[in-house]
């Protein structure tokens, strides 16, 4: 926006000058104008903005001394020099702005105001306060709202970078082609940052950023180019569309030193399952920093071979074709060859280093399983980090659901909530039932070890946009108003906030993934997502707490989070035409008056709460109208320490893990795994990182015991046994029992403390294709331990065959491994 002149100019006084009267002799009355520039800053909690300079610029011959004042500043900001002050005419006078740490993360609107007797004019700026700096990296991701960007449609930063030499023709002027580049980059996410930071939001999910293929894939007489970043062809580098012509890290690293100063988290997208495609461009192959890495068309044979050479996967209910077949055309990776191990290991390692916060890992229900735990180790050895990986499934009664569930508890990978995305996305745009949601919601708690890990959304690049679905915006934001208060780590699709969507063919891909049109810091939804990321870090129950249903029909959703004496209430109805009476509602908040924390922004409004018992206090009946959102919301001081999260939930002794939560006391106190105190890294009264103490391997309670001496409550703790390396173990010459599913254990944690149970036990085991009694599994073990193992089947009635011996095997300190036996 422009500095307004608002001068005093009255018609009167140009009348008694006789302007209109052609005479033209009176010289115009003298005026001044106030500007201010820049007309916007971006500042974050504990700092200071750059300089703004405030010039008072005469007209018609000012002069004089007009008085500045500041109006509309929030409480927390303070401006230096104070205001009011004076400056002269033809002058100006710089100022700086300081945000506290309590100031709310936001945009404010703040004016210039100049006067000089009768004379007056004003100029605008727009401060954006964001978080605080980020100095260490994070593991504890549940206080965090994620943005997901497709970097390519997002802005254009760096026109430069649109058409690269060694890629040419890719890239699309127009967007009109929607299988090309379309130019938005890094620099352009960077650009973007006050509008990223005044929405809330405190994470980034970027589409994968290495350099993909250099030539269009011609498949099925169409051309693709790689503008969703998932068609690797060196993963040690970046995108040349996205940061520079020589694949240097210069634009990520910018971009994350610009994401840090905001108290905004890096989360990069890293396809482990396959380089690109193999029927077209590049053919499958793959780069190391620029040099020839592996050849999916010349592929030394098995057991040396660098990828996988089979089939399209057709059952994506199999383990083996998900495991081992090739997702659609993508040239499949072979995790258990060393060289493509450390391969990826080494690119993650490189993100890290590159200051990487976590990862989003793509189709890891499609990468060998326990070749993922290796990963998951290797990555939390590296550093602190927070994994979560798309395992696509339709919801709870899923064939692979199960699977799912023992692959995030025990790698410590949290996982994309498909379920309850699947069931919001029925309930706000197919107008379903609330019992979906609140019964999956229900379900998962009782299977996830860390369901308030899981990282919820309900629209992605790959699905249609809600809007496309049902083209009603109230509906976006009642999902978005209760995505943002569930349980688990939500996520905000680009665009969702300008309630962006192209319908085309259902708007599914590629039309969800369009051009990000409008930076509009206005709509209900950008505001809401702001209210709520707020109130996600101010009230711990967001991120920490229990789920409760409170109420519910079909139409209209009452939830209750609660974290100790942290409580959210959120209702919701999603009829557009039905008012709800809501009666026999009760809460755990306290008795008293509570007005709507999004300030009736969709329509909510005050309740009132009487006295009860047990935690069960009777909310005044009200009216719910249609389309409403309420939040209501109290959070108490601790009276002791309250244990919310841990990260990583899995680690070996020696690695630094995080324990997040509130009311540990200034003060260090202890951290018990078990009755082991770990040594105390860092303490504050939210947080503290300790590192894994030498207990034997096992699982743990955790707690946290304050200076004082109150203990929290317990969170799990998994204590491994060492640095997990993958090892493929076969069997062979297995006897056959019909309908028996084969299984490994050991005298290891991880393998399953030769407990014979499917659920202590590693397994399934896959069948060696060609070779009928032959039976094989990937499974992380401690590197450098020599484990004693025996595998068993199970029969369908539970009875359990033993194989009776045991077998002894030492397993690497680095690499991969491979153990065949005979039974
Ligand atoms: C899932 C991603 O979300 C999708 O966009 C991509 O095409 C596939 N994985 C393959 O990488
Ligand atoms: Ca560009």
């Amino acid at each position: 926006m422009r500095a307004l002149l608002a001068v005093a100019i009255c018609c009167c006084s140009l009348v008694a000058a006789g302007c209109g009267g052609g005479g033209g002799t009176t010289p115009p009355p003298p005026s001044f104008a106030l500007t201010a520039s820049p007309s916007s800053v971006l500042v974050s909690q504990g700092s200071t903005s750059a300089r703004v300079q405030i010039s008072v610029q005469a007209v018609n011959g000012f002069q004089g001394t007009v008085s500045v004042s500041l109006q509309g500043l929030p409480a927390g900001v303070t401006a230096s020099p104070a205001f009011p002050l004076s400056i002269s005419s033809g002058t100006s006078q710089a100022a700086t702005f300081t945000v506290a740490n309590s100031v709310a993360r936001g945009n404010y609107n703040v004016t210039f105001a100049g006067s000089s007797g009768t004379l007056s004019s004003s100029a605008p700026l727009l401060v954006t306060a964001s978080g605080a700096a980020i100095s260490i990296p994070a593991q504890d991701f549940k206080k965090q709202v994620i943005y997901q960007i497709v970097t390519d449609r997002f802005f254009d930063g760096d026109p430069s970078n649109n058409n690269p030499p060694q890629s040419p023709g890719m890239y699309d002027a127009t967007k009109t082609n929607w299988q090309m580049y379309w130019g938005g980059d890094l620099a352009g996410i960077q650009q973007q940052m006050a509008y990223l930071a005044g929405m809330g939001i405190t994470a980034i999910w970027i589409s994968p950023p290495v350099d993909n293929i250099n030539v269009l894939a011609n498949l099925g007489g169409t051309s693709y180019a790689p503008y969703h970043g998932y068609w690797a062809r060196d993963m040690q580098q970046i995108e040349e569309h996205f940061g520079d012509v020589n694949n240097t890290w210069t634009a990520f690293d910018n971009l994350v030193a610009a994401a840090h100063q905001n108290g905004i988290r890096m989360i990069v997208d890293f396809a482990a399952n396959h380089s690109n495609p193999n029927d077209g461009g590049e053919f499958g192959a793959l780069l190391d920093k620029g040099q020839p890495f592996a050849s999916y068309q010349n592929d030394p044979a098995p057991p040396n071979n660098l990828f996988h050479h089979n089939p399209t996967i057709t059952n994506f209910n199999d383990p083996f074709q998900l495991q081992y077949y090739t997702l659609v055309d993508l040239a499949d990776l072979n995790q258990e060859n060393s060289q493509v191990d450390s391969y990826l290991k080494g690119a993650v390692a490189q993100f890290m280093q590159h200051g990487a916060d976590g990862f989003r890992l793509d189709a890891v229900k499609d990468v060998t399983w326990g070749w993922e735990y290796s990963l998951a180790n290797a990555a939390f050895t590296a550093g602190p980090t927070f994994l979560y990986g798309e395992w696509n499934e339709g919801g709870t009664s899923d064939p692979t659901y199960a699977d799912s569930v023992v692959f995030s508890n025990r790698s410590g990978i949290a996982l994309l909530d498909f379920p309850l995305a699947n069931a919001m996305r029925d309930v706000f745009a197919n107008n379903g039932d609330f019992h979906e949601i609140d019964d999956t919601i229900t379900q998962e708690n009782s299977n996830f070890v860390s369901p308030s890990d899981l990282v919820t959304f309900v629209d992605s690049h790959d699905l249609p946009r809600l809007l496309s679905v049902n083209n009603n915006q109230n509906r976006v934001n009642e999902a978005l108003a209760l995505l943002l208060a569930c349980r688990g780590i939500p996520v905000v699709l680009y665009g969702d906030e300008q309630y962006l969507h192209n319908d085309t063919n259902g708007g599914g891909d590629p039309y969800s993934r369009l051009w990000m049109s409008s930076f509009n810091t206005s709509t209900p939804a950008y505001q809401l997502i702001n209210q709520m990321a707020n109130l996600r870090q101010a009230n711990p129950a967001l991120g920490y707490g229990t789920s409760q249903q409170r109420w519910i029909n079909s139409d209209v959703y009452i939830l209750e989070r609660q974290f100790v004496s942290d409580i959210v209430l959120i209702a919701v109805n999603k009829s557009e035409t039905m008012a709800h009476s809501i009666s026999g509602l009760y809460t755990a908040l306290a008795p008293g008056a509570y007005s709507d924390y999004l300030n009736g922004l969709l329509g909510g409004f005050s309740m009132q709460v009487s006295a009860g018992t047990g935690g069960n206090n009777p909310v005044t009946p009200f009216s719910l109208p249609p389309h409403t959102v309420s939040v209501w919301q109290a959070s108490g001081a601790a009276a002791a320490p309250e244990l919310g999260s841990l990260g990583p939930r899995l680690a070996q002794a020696g690695l630094t893990a995080t324990a997040g939560g509130e009311g540990f006391g200034s003060s260090a106190g202890m951290v018990l795994v078990g009755t082991t105190a770990a040594a105390v890294q860092s303490w504050s009264d939210s947080s503290v990182t300790f590192v894994v103490p030498s207990v034997p391997p096992g699982n743990y309670n955790l707690t946290v015991q304050a200076n004082g001496g109150a203990t929290s409550n317990a969170l799990p703790m998994t204590v491994l046994t060492g640095n997990e390396m993958p090892v493929t173990f076969t069997v062979n010459n297995v006897p056959a029992a019909a309908g028996a599913s084969v299984y490994l254990t050991g005298n290891d944690l991880e393998l399953g403390n030769n407990v014979q149970t499917p659920t202590s036990a590693t397994g399934p085991l896959l069948a060696v294709q060609g070779a009928a009694s032959s039976w094989f599994i990937n499974m992380a073990v401690p590197a450098g331990t020599q484990i004693q193992f025996t595998f068993f089947q199970t029969l369908a009635d539970g009875t359990v065959i033993s194989e009776g011996s045991t077998h002894s095997y030492t397993v690497p300190t680095s690499g991969v491994g491979n153990i065949a036996v005979n039974w």
